[in-house]
């Protein structure tokens, strides 16, 4: 998973980690760091080219974001997923860290991979040595 770089700036990498670590998922490598145009578009391919695309790489990019690995039981990928909420915070109920912490559809705070096989994929972009 990712905190995005808003999450970084406003403080709240401590929050949304302490939620992770109490639902009892270990944390098993983190990195803070600038994410690179080149670096986001491996990691977003699928959304490269649509219209949303140069402000979710303007976005990524404007300063540091805390790259981490979860690790829990089978499909800890939907357990993560769900506590994050939905990628538009106006529908992430409360109780989800979009829904209690995030207004906005862009920023929003979190990024989670979205299956075993997103996990491992993106595992090998930000954490090479890992994988
Ligand atoms: P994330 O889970 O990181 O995956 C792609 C990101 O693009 C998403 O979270 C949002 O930050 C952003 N995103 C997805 N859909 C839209 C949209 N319709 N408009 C703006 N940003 C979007």
């Amino acid at each position: 998973m990712i905190c995005k770089p808003d999450a970084v700036e406003r403080g709240l990498v401590g929050e949304i980690l302490s939620r992770f670590e109490q639902k009892g998922l270990k944390l098993v490598a983190a990195e803070l760091r600038v994410l690179d145009a080149e670096t986001l578009s491996r990691h977003y391919e699928e959304h490269v080219g649509k219209p949303f695309y140069d402000d979710l790489v303007g976005f990524m990019s404007r300063s540091p974001a805390m790259t981490l690995v979860l690790e829990g039981p089978d499909d800890t990928y939907a357990m993560v997923r769900t506590m994050m909420g939905a990628t538009n915070p106006a529908v992430s109920p409360p109780g989800t860290i979009r829904g209690d912490l995030g207004t906005e559809m862009t920023e929003n705070l979190v990024h989670g991979s979205d299956s075993n096989e997103s996990a491992e994929r993106e595992i090998g972009i930000f954490f090479p040595g890992l994988a």
